[in-house]
């Protein structure tokens, strides 16, 4: 799945299934009103707020932000001002959606991890929640990252990456993060690349509580399902990993 119209798919699929959400929420320990479509634990979200580093009335830019479920709990925390991102228009118009029911500020618009689509040194901060492995090419992605961020900006990503890059059991995409490498080249300062093998304990029994569950005619549990048979059958082939940088000061 890479393609918008992909995620606008699963995006609409998601809607009808709060089976998907239940399981989400639950298995990754996260506040009761943050939507998620990612992996990023209730724990890793605290680290992520910690590394962004946010004051009030700062700007956040939530790239590939689906629906905006970690960037709106993080205007909760902060009362920073929240920008969202994300190629699928449905991804964003449920976003949208989401923060009006929920009484938050927030603004959300398509654009692309290459093509962000916001004036350079517009944001702050910028966190990237599990979609860096979609980025292509990777080093694109990270130069418009620098260009939107302030100098002094704190860059946050969430993603996996493959411990064998010849390992190619892992989808191509993934193989070619190298965060360690591709943050320096892209110009970005204090660059630190973590793994993080206590979020992979729940990852793992989030994909088997998910093939516990009994999908029926529901296409996001189905889709959950045949994404967890892919994933488990690769697991020990990747890590997953924080990394976090500022944008240089010129
Ligand atoms: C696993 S979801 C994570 C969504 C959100 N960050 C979260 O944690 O809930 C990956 C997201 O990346 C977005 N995405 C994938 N490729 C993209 C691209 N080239 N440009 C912008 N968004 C992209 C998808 O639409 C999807 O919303």
């Amino acid at each position: 799945m890479t393609s918008a119209e992909d995620f606008d798919r699963w995006y609409a699929d998601r809607v009808e299934s709060p089976v998907a959400d239940e399981l989400v929420s639950r298995m990754l320990g996260l506040p009761p009103d943050l939507q998620s479509t990612s992996l990023l634990t209730g724990t890793g979200l605290d680290e992520v707020v910690a590394a962004l580093n946010l004051r009030e009335g700062q700007v956040l830019l939530d790239l590939a932000c689906g629906r905006g479920g970690y960037g709106l709990e993080i205007v909760r925390r902060t009362g920073c001002r929240l920008i969202g991102v994300d190629f699928s228009a449905v991804a964003i118009d449920q976003a949208r959606h989401r923060a009006t029911e929920l009484a938050i500020e927030a603004e959300f618009q398509v654009g692309g991890l290459t093509d962000i689509g916001l004036p350079a040194a517009s944001a702050d901060a910028l966190m990237i929640i599990d979609a860096f492995q979609f980025a292509k090419p990777k080093l694109d992605a990270l130069a418009e990252c620098r260009r939107v961020l302030r100098p002094g900006g704190r860059l946050v990503i969430t993603t996996w990456e493959a411990l064998d890059a010849a390992d190619e059991r892992l989808p191509l995409s993934m193989r070619q993060v190298d965060l360690a490498q591709q943050l320096p080249a892209a110009g970005f300062a204090d660059v630190e690349v973590t793994s993080k093998p206590e979020w992979r304990v729940i990852e793992k029994a989030f994909w088997q509580q998910s093939l516990a569950v009994d999908a029926g005619d529901d296409p996001a549990m189905q889709s959950m399902q045949a994404e967890a048979r892919r994933v488990l059958e690769a697991f020990d082939l990747r890590r997953r990993v924080l990394a976090t940088a500022t944008a240089p000061l010129q």
